[in-house]
């Protein structure tokens, strides 16, 4: 076990119940849980909608709310959290009844010691884990991987990349969402609305001004833009108080509520070293460092690998993509290339100008406007080898 602290919400209205366990929590071990309490029902709702918990401690008898059907209330708000009941000794039954239909577990309050309750919270969230898993494979394998896409330096086509990527697992009927962790103005947002409506929309900036603990899943889907195509957005900034370094711990949570969201996630990431960059590509089943074949791109390809590899990502979940996006005066062959920058070549893109500005004009994306051209080939190749081969779900 991890020294990560856990954050339970424990909703018991008896103050004497309700001391005995946090006290036996925070005996449990220095640092392992924070406690958030709520008395009601409805308390704990408003709870489990602003922020995110591994667990919940459930008393089922409360003031606005009693038995089975506390437990199904917060079950249906809060689908992906665990829970665990807490009875008195009289209500064992409905404790079992409760197991039978998706609890973790169940504590007989006044019975419970501070050890046996740090080991049934920590295997009751463990647990969970495995199950959800589980559950989204037997769904026909609907986890989804989280690949950060980064370039070498600026105007590669490294968002060009994404959006088609993206837009390319869409169209196999995955749920796909591209997000773009730019501290400055939106490229996404400039790609396909700015044309149509100068008004703002929601964003990251959106998520960046609450507070950590407050940027939770469900924030997160209310800031997402759904395209008819099946494709999510989330917008960088694009107005200028939102233009500011992005907090390395909210890029954290951030990244926490993208990839518990269980779908596909493909981050356009700054060329820039960050430690939001830092914090992003921890959480990343896998890292495509976009590239140009000019030797001084190559080169900084090179140290951006070095620079992850230092940010403890495993070489092997790195791959490169080279995009031949305009003629160079000195070009390296793709040989050469993966020679210098040391990782696999996950694919190449060839040159598309004019499918990319007749695209761009539309306000459309290439594999989808023009799947013809070699490009939106590429793109699609792309997006196959990330979904099977390459990448080994965690
Ligand atoms: N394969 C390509 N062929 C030709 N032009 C491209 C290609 N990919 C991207 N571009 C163009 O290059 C410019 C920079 O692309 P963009 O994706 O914004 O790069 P980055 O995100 O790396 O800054 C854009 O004008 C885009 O239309
Ligand atoms: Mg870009």
């Amino acid at each position: 076990m991890d020294a990560k602290t856990y954050k339970i919400l424990l909703v018991e209205d008896n103050n004497v119940d309700a001391r005995v366990i946090t006290e036996a929590l925070s005996k449990a071990g220095e640092g392992c849980f924070s406690v958030t309490r709520a008395e009601r029902l409805s308390e704990a709702l408003e709870r489990l909608r602003a922020e995110t918990f591994d667990l919940v401690l459930l008393d089922f008898m409360l003031p606005d709310s009693e038995g089975l059907s506390t437990f199904s209330t917060v079950r249906q708000q809060a689908a992906s959290v665990p829970i665990v009941a807490l009875t008195g000794m009289s209500d064992e039954s409905i404790a079992i009844e409760a197991v039978r239909l998706g609890a973790q577990d169940f504590l007989v309050k006044g019975q419970v010691q501070p050890k046996e309750l740090k080991r049934a919270v920590q295997y009751a969230i463990e647990r969970h884990k495995v199950q959800s898993t589980q559950l989204k494979l037997a769904q026909g394998g609907k986890t989804g991987k989280t690949i950060g896409f980064i370039g070498a330096r600026g105007g590669v086509g490294t968002t060009t990349a994404v959006l088609n990527i993206a837009a390319a697992l869409a169209q196999k009927h995955k749920e796909v969402i591209a997000a773009e962790l730019t501290p400055f103005y939106s490229a996404f947002y400039d790609h396909f609305f700015y044309k149509k409506s100068r008004t703002t929309l929601s964003s990251l900036g959106t998520l960046m001004k609450l507070n950590r603990e407050k940027i939770t899943q469900w924030e997160l889907e209310r800031c997402l833009i759904q395209l008819p195509s099946g494709l999510s957005l989330l917008l960088g900034p694009q107005r200028l108080e939102e233009f500011q370094e992005l907090d390395p711990e909210k890029t954290d949570a951030l990244m926490q509520a993208l990839c518990a969201l269980g779908r596909y996630v493909i981050l356009d990431l700054p060329s820039q070293v960050s430690a939001a960059n830092q914090a992003a590509v921890k959480h990343c089943d896998f890292v495509v460092l976009a590239v140009d074949r000019a030797p001084s791109c190559v080169m900084a390809g090179n140290l951006m690998v070095d620079l992850l590899v230092s940010w403890e990502v495993i070489p092997m979940r790195i791959g490169v993509m080279v995009v031949n996006r305009q003629s160079m005066p000195i070009s390296m062959d793709i040989a050469e290339v993966l020679a210098t920058v040391g990782c696999q070549l996950v694919g190449v893109v060839p040159s598309a100008t004019d499918a990319c500005s007749e695209a761009h004009r539309r306000g459309a994306l290439m594999v989808s406007n023009d799947p013809q051209d070699p490009a939106s080939g590429a793109f699609i190749g792309i997006a196959d080898r990330l979904m099977t081969e390459q990448i080994v779900g965690r």
